[in-house]
């Protein structure tokens, strides 16, 4: 039988869409079970503050549709101290919360596994984070809508590039991981995609370039993943400027509104699914693991190994890229 009663959860680091549909399945699966759940705001800055209030079944009504995060968010400095993490310890007391579901990427499950270690309060951690970099799971939430968000916006600079024949370096977003970018650049069938986890030679993309522009193509997509080691797009741009001037080259960061929008359905089934194995695990007394989705199933990993190991990129969608632009 389960001891906990009373739970909370939150969501820390950036921001990734299907977050309220991962809070409103722990509430409605906490509450099934007779659960008391509290939401804290933003994050590790939240459970310091105290900044903790009771979630009803009504309350994570009509979110699921909802970008971002009804809790709100934030990166702890403090959280990182002994000091922070006891006044955040206290705050749980007082409410008397017994067990947390955090919601968030690397940053989030870091903070989690060194908090349950010394407070003993079990965390499940849940990977929210648009740059399916978590060790653990297939695919983390939000990762779904951002590729998505990101080849419409390539989709559309392909129309303008086509239409004045010109060379468009495109970044987007990712940390250290090339996910988003090879992903996007498969889905928008980018001529080159640079990556952070390969050896991109620009002389090499030039050398391309070259070969192209002598059978009169000059227009050409390249997606650079914000983590690549040249650079991010604009010094790549400028570099190949140095050396290429018939072409006509733009560049554009897709930044921010990879974070937005409303979650796509893999997403929201995805927060579903993982919210709802958290608070089973919560129930069943498990401490300081991570829940995800691997072929279809659910999984369970500690937090030592989720931060220990990387979402490794696959090697062999990288070379099938290659060779579709060839
Ligand atoms: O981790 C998600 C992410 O969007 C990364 O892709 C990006 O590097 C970073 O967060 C941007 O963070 P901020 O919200 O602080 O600009």
């Amino acid at each position: 039988m389960s001891e906990i009663k009373k739970i909370a959860v939150l969501t820390s680091g950036g921001d990734a869409p299907g977050m309220n549909a991962a809070i409103r399945s722990v509430v409605r699966t906490a509450t099934y079970h007779d659960l008391h759940v509290f939401g804290i705001s933003q994050g590790y800055h939240g459970m310091i503050e105290g900044e903790i209030k009771r979630l009803e079944r009504k309350d994570v009504g009509n979110i699921i549709q909802r970008g971002g995060t009804i809790l709100k968010t934030a990166r702890s400095m403090e959280f990182m101290t002994e000091e922070g993490r006891k006044k955040a310890y206290e705050s749980l007391q007082a409410f008397g919360i017994q067990g947390i579901v955090a919601i968030g990427g690397n940053g989030t499950y870091t903070g989690a596994k060194v908090f349950s270690e010394e407070y003993d309060v079990p965390i499940i951690g849940v990977p929210g984070t648009i740059d399916n970099d978590i060790y653990g799971t297939d695919y983390s939430i939000g990762f779904d809508t951002a590729i998505n968000t990101a080849i419409e916006a390539v989709d559309r600079i392909r129309d303008t590039a086509d239409s004045h024949s010109r060379l468009f370096f495109i970044e987007v977003m990712g940390r250290h991981s090339g996910y988003i970018a090879l992903y996007t650049g498969i889905g928008s069938g980018a001529g080159n995609i640079f990556l952070p986890e390969t050896e991109d030679s620009i002389d090499e993309l030039i050398t391309q370039l070259k070969r192209k522009g002598r059978r009169k193509k000059l227009f050409n997509l390249v997606i650079v993943a914000e983590g690549n080691k040249n650079g991010g797009a604009m010094e790549i741009a400028a570099k190949v400027k140095e050396q290429l001037d018939n072409f006509d080259s733009k560049v554009t960061i897709i930044g921010h509104l990879q974070r937005g929008g409303s979650p796509s359905c893999n997403d929201r089934v995805l927060a579903s699914t993982l919210g709802h194995a958290a608070v089973t695990a919560l129930i069943n007394n498990e401490k300081s693991i991570a829940v995800g989705l691997k072929n279809g199933r659910v999984l369970y990993t500690t937090l030592t190994e989720a931060i220990s190991k990387e979402n490794e990129i696959n090697k062999d969608l990288i070379e099938m890229a290659r060779i579709l632009a060839l």
